[in-house]
């Protein structure tokens, strides 16, 4: 009888409690704000001012932005907050504007930065306009060049969840994920044409537990990069073509770098794309760093030029600084039921570095057909390999 009557009042409190937290739940809509979704219209303090009183309000508060489209400079969502989390239900268009003075020099877009507990979902779309800025970026030609804005950036955010956004035409980056901690994004739809450079779907920096399970991404470099300083990363259903692939790096380039730890790239198709899985480091990195513990496994690829690589003599300039070799040492990576069409004979590339050779490389059930006709090859250097399973291509070619 007691544990019944429990029952009884635990289920109304709860019913009761969900009531009370719906009634109270704050909702601030930017259309309220004087945000006007008018192409002659500039939104963006509209939108800043719906955002300054979200942040300021206590509890779990939304933010809607309705269809329609906007047009916006630069916005910053940024904490600390009073909420304890926010729902920005993104169902509208929100275009950016074409005019790069609109943007402060190395700064970007749209930012998420310094609180807790975001959830941006609503089937929304963030239009970077990057057509007429595109010819205007010289980063693909040389090192120390002006980075345009990346569309969407998330920074040091705890507890974030991202599912149903897209993202089209950004000048820069996609997305960025900075610093955060514990974020995860599904259903993801990045598009951008094959040749725009440094359109990289989602670039992750010096993040820990990042999952993003489920995107679909078109784009003229890599689909998903994951960079120096990340820890536990979980990619999977991931469909990416166009684009450069999936790539670890590229690591090296800066004096102290942090180590990445604990990668799984899985039950993902990769096709049409210059690389499909890439580990790319610099030459002469001017400090020590390392990454292990990455596993790529059951990958599909068709028609991708690079399917399995590692490039530890990356350079994507014609005049790289090559006097010493990378100091960025690779450990125990899998590569695992990886299957498909290679648009080059070497369908396995493992280029290592001369000062700290890859330890640990494992090849097991890899079926790379070279689509040329002859078998496909594997192209070796400084790399402890391992293969078993299904062997094509069957060992490698030492260079
Ligand atoms: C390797 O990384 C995975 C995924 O992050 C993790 O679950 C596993 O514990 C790591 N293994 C070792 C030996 O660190």
């Amino acid at each position: 009888m007691r544990q019944g009557s429990m029952k009884v009042s635990t289920l109304l409190l709860c019913v009761f409690s969900c009531c009370a937290l719906n009634a109270n739940a704050a909702s601030f809509n930017v259309g309220s704000y004087g945000a006007k979704g008018n192409p002659k219209v500039d939104d963006t303090n509209a939108f800043m001012n719906t955002w300054k009183a979200a942040c300021a309000s206590s509890g779990d508060v939304e933010m809607v932005i309705p269809q329609g489209t906007y047009y916006l400079g630069q916005v910053k969502f940024k904490g600390p907050c009073n909420f304890n989390s926010i729902t920005v239900s993104l169902q509208g268009v929100l275009k950016a504007s074409t005019d790069l003075n609109k943007f402060v020099s190395g700064d970007d877009w749209v930012e998420f930065s310094f609180f807790n507990g975001l959830k941006l979902k609503g089937g929304g779309t963030f239009d970077g306009q990057g057509s007429s800025s595109w010819s205007k970026n010289q980063c693909p030609n040389k090192k120390n060049c002006k980075v345009l804005p990346t569309s969407v950036k998330f920074v040091s955010l705890t507890n974030t969840i991202v599912d149903s956004v897209n993202s089209k035409d950004p000048k820069f980056f996609h997305f960025g994920v900075l610093q955060c901690k514990n974020f995860r994004a599904s259903n993801i739809y990045l598009k951008a044409p094959q040749n725009s450079p440094n359109t990289d779907g989602i670039h992750i920096e010096k993040s820990t537990t990042v999952v993003i399970n489920g995107a679909t991404i078109g784009t003229g470099d890599d689909c998903i990069s994951v960079g120096q300083g990340n820890a536990d990363i979980l990619l999977s259903s991931i469909k990416c073509g166009p684009g450069h692939g999936i790539s670890v790096g590229s690591l090296g380039r800066y004096q102290n770098e942090g180590n990445v730890k604990g990668l799984v790239v899985k039950d993902s198709i990769i096709f049409g794309t210059q690389n499909g899985v890439r580990i790319k480091t610099w030459e002469n990195s001017p400090s020590w760093s390392y990454a292990d513990n990455m596993t790529f496994q059951n990958i599909q690829m068709n028609n991708v030029y690079n399917p399995i690589i590692i490039d530890q003599n990356y350079c994507p300039y014609y005049n790289c600084d090559r006097s010493a070799p990378s100091k960025v040492k690779l450990s125990n990576i899998f590569f695992k039921d990886i299957r498909g069409s290679s648009l080059s004979q070497a369908a396995v590339t493992l280029k290592c570095s001369k000062a700290v050779p890859c330890q640990n490389v494992n090849l097991q059930n890899i079926n790379l057909k070279y689509t040329g006709g002859s078998n496909s090859i594997a192209q070796c250097a400084n790399a402890n390999v391992a293969f078993s399973g299904t062997k094509l291509p069957a060992a490698c070619t030492w260079s």
